[in-house]
């Protein structure tokens, strides 16, 4: 394939290969790029906060991997890609702090607070906007990596729903549900609230950086009516851009990076029968296809299952309970230093034991495996 000159004026001239090319490199431009506060001499770069968790997507994804988490000698928690997700036992956020904590702020404004680990419990300080409201439940969230997930938008809604046993009628103590959103199957984020990259692209802008696009068309992000000094703060919103600070054209070419960055070199060469003795490839499927055909071997169903006590952690979003999580893909995992959703596991072994609900008997299986057989199914983990 040849290089392409990044000129606008060339684009119309441009084969589609070129032109795919192109884009892709354009909506990386728009991944990595740090966004500034509103008025910005280019109005092109500005609209983010007024309260935001990084200015990049790049920041919180570095290399599209996963994210890093920092615990600070006084405790603070802080790190790449971690952030506290807000929520209740029925589905509101905050009414003060909405659904996540914004721990950065533009100039004038205030952040919400800051968070610090002990003995394993979260503990919140400097809350700037009063107290949260009692119900309110907290709780960590660390970035995914992104490569290959255009292969899992690919696959057809059908074969995962032929995955799932909501009511579990084959008996096998694993059920499997598949999260509908708006009437779309669900298949991003850790508890699989976005059925698109382009909606989960417009989640983080709104979110994570505080910017409104055809997705939340609110450009004060995850401001709340009890923070009315964010609501009247500073934003980018223009005419040139569909009076919204990320337009149609910008979304779009962000979700067209994400969906063709390369799925995870495999090393694996065959199967390990082993996997799916013990269990593990009852939610962690080996092996999908997209609507052209092609294999994905991600290791996961996408499905939505209760993985017990352990990792719940009372907050549900959109109809996803508390105690339910997506299958998280297991490919790539040899980069991985942190694993589960709040990043509480260092090594594969531990992720493996923070397993319950549906999943305790896959893992009373891992557990009384030989330790030749626990490390042969870990390498094979790592391989994938
Ligand atoms: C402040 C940190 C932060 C920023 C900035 C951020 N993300 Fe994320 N990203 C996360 C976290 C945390 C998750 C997991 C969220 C969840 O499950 O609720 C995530 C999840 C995702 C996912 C889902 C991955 C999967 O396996 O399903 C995608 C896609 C994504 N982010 C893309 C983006 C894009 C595009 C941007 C920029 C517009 C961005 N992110 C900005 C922290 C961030
Ligand atoms: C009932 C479904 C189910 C079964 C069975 C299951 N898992 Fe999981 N697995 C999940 C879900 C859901 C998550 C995400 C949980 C979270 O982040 O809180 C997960 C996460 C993981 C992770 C962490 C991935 C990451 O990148 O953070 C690893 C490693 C893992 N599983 C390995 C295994 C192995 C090995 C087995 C078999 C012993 C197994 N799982 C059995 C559903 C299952």
């Amino acid at each position: 394939m040849k290089k392409v000159t990044a000129f606008f004026g060339l684009l119309l001239a441009t084969s589609p290969a070129q032109a795919t090319n192109l884009d892709f490199a354009l909506g990386k431009a728009l991944f990595d790029r740090p966004w500034t506060s509103a008025p910005a001499s280019t109005q092109a770069t500005d609209g983010l906060g007024p309260l935001f968790n990084a200015r990049s997507c790049v920041a919180c994804h570095p290399k599209a991997g996963r994210g890093k988490i920092t615990v600070e000698s006084n405790g603070e928690i802080g790190g790449v890609g971690y952030v506290l997700r807000l929520g209740s036992a029925t589905g509101e956020g905050d009414p003060t702090y909405g659904r996540q904590l914004q721990t950065n702020a533009i100039h004038g404004q205030k952040a919400e607070g800051r968070v610090y680990l002990e003995n394993g419990y979260y503990r919140i300080e400097d809350l700037a906007y009063g107290e949260m409201a009692e119900k309110t439940k907290y709780a960590g969230r660390l970035s995914q990596p992104l490569h290959g997930l255009g292969l899992l938008e690919e696959i057809p809604t059908e074969d995962i729903l032929a995955l799932a046993d909501p009511d579990d009628k084959n008996g096998d103590g694993i059920s499997g549900r598949a999260h509908m959103v708006n009437g779309q199957l669900g298949r991003f984020a850790w508890k699989a609230t976005a059925p698109t990259l382009r909606i989960q692209a417009g989640n983080a802008f709104s979110n994570d950086i505080g910017m409104s696009s055809p997705i939340h068309r609110h450009h004060h992000g995850d401001c709340t009516k009890n923070q009315p000094d964010c609501l009247k703060g500073p934003h980018g919103d223009s005419v040139q851009f569909e009076n919204l600070e990320i337009d149609t054209q910008m979304l779009d070419l962000v979700a067209y990076y994400l969906k063709r960055l390369p799925a995870p070199k495999s090393k694996a060469t065959e199967p390990l029968p082993l996997f799916s003795q013990v269990g593990c490839a009852d939610c962690h499927t080996p092996q999908l296809k997209t609507k052209s055909g092609q294999k994905v071997a991600a290791y996961s169903d996408l499905l939505l299952h209760d993985m017990g006590e352990g990792l719940a952690d009372g907050i549900k979003e959109n109809n996803a309970t508390g105690r339910e999580w997506r299958t998280q893909p297991l490919w790539g995992s040899a980069n991985t230093k942190r694993f589960l959703h709040d990043g509480r596991a260092q090594t594969i072994e531990e992720a493996i034991n923070w397993h319950g609900g549906e999943a305790a008997k896959a893992k009373a299986n891992f557990t009384a495996l030989s330790d030749t057989d626990k490390q042969r199914l870990i390498n094979f983990i790592n391989s994938l």
